[in-house]
């Protein structure tokens, strides 16, 4: 198990790392030198009910297992308890670094205690760990970015933006509802924030608003991100302020697997026949069920996160830390976790709209163009 100790010496501190054997850790030798094949990562993932969260998990896998790493991976079904006890498990059977994307990004202090008192790295995946110090890096995407660009999509859609940004020939007023993710996911408040302030000036002149009312996070959020609350809570707007004859022109969605749920309770409701179009429906993962609702014009848009490119992110960061270096960060301002600044690494994140799948997802090989038509992977 790596030790990795602080000493001063001759005045200057020195983060110097020292190998030490952690007993009966994975694979029995784990020093600084030890082979990959003597190291095992924890890679602990919330759900498998979420495509996005399957291709992560994959791809973390392969890249580390190509590298010769053991690997421990483990899906939590969005259970909390379930999540904290797989990452307690992985801590007792000598993992060397953890890498986890949080069910609850303030329900594991106690586990990230013990990775600390262990000497394990944690490397929190695109979802930042909160209230807690022994949070050591953070991979993502450009949270904050991806709101706006979902925003900006949804204005777009509507034709008050044109495609490059400039004001469109549309005037409005339209309606829209907005939708935010999981309130204990951290990523949920930096989404909802990028697209609000994007949005906010159309609410203020007028040209778009908010039928129900409901615009605060509290008010719009899925809990878990789940498919059929969103189903439900928008055939709910749709009974209580939809009924008189009014329509929904856009909604705002933050995540594939919630428009899906929106666009089916649309659909329910007569949207996307040929006397009532579907209203403007924005989206996250680029998830192949949406890829092919994008394909067929039901869903707008969603914005592409390479989930591979995240994964290379986090094994670079425990290859680092394998090494008793600090992993390369590109931010170390803006993930505040309640206790500390976080290290991070972020990633630019791509908006996919019908004609930007060829080139942005098959060319690049995320999906294959049969996959895009049948809507979902081999
Ligand atoms: C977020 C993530 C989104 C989406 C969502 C639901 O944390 O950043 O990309 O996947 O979870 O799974």
């Amino acid at each position: 198990m790596n030790l990795r100790v602080k000493a001063l010496v001759g005045g200057a501190l020195l983060a110097l790392t020292v190998a030490a054997c952690g007993g009966e850790g994975a694979g029995g030798g784990t020093e600084e030198s030890a082979p990959p094949e003597d190291r095992t990562i924890g890679v602990s993932m919330p759900t498998q009910t979420s495509e996005r969260w399957i291709a992560d998990g994959d791809s973390v896998r392969e890249q580390l297992e190509e590298l010769g790493y053991q690997v421990d991976l483990q899906y939590a079904g969005d259970d909390i308890p379930t999540q904290s006890q797989q990452v307690d498990q992985m801590i007792t059977q000598g993992a060397d670094v953890l890498i986890i994307a949080a069910i609850d990004g303030t329900a594991l202090s106690s586990q990230l205690q013990a990775a600390a008192d262990a000497d394990i790295p944690v490397i929190a995946y695109d979802r930042l760990i909160r209230d807690s110090e022994n949070v050591d890096f953070y991979v993502s995407f450009d949270n904050y970015r991806v709101g706006v660009a979902q925003a900006e999509a949804l204005l777009t859609g509507l034709g008050l933006l044109t495609a490059d940004g400039q004001p469109g020939e549309a005037t409005g007023p339209f309606n829209v509802e907005l939708f935010a993710g999981s309130l204990d996911d951290n990523n949920a408040h930096f989404f909802f924030d990028g697209a609000m302030d994007t949005l906010q000036p159309f609410i203020d002149d007028g040209s778009l608003a908010v039928k129900s009312g409901q615009a605060e996070i509290e008010q719009v959020a899925i809990l878990r991100w789940q498919q059929e609350t969103a189903q439900r809570r928008m055939e709910d707007l749709l009974t209580s302020s939809y009924n008189d004859g009014s329509r929904v022109d856009g909604v705002l969605s933050p995540y594939d697997g919630l428009s899906r749920g929106i666009i089916t309770a649309l659909q329910n409701a007569g949207y996307g026949a040929a006397a009532s179009p579907m209203s403007v429906v924005t989206g996250q993962d680029a998830e192949i069920a949406s890829v092919k609702l994008i394909d067929d014009g039901v869903q707008n848009s969603t914005i592409f996160k390479d989930t591979r490119l995240l994964a290379e992110q986090a094994v670079a960061a425990a290859e680092a830390f394998l090494a008793g270096e600090e992993p390369e960060a590109n931010d170390t301002e803006t993930y505040e976790n309640g206790v500390k600044v976080v290290p991070s690494y972020l990633l630019p994140v791509e908006t996919v709209y019908a004609d930007d799948i060829a080139p942005l997802l098959v060319d690049s090989g995320y999906y294959t163009a049969e996959e895009v038509a049948a809507g979902q992977t081999d």
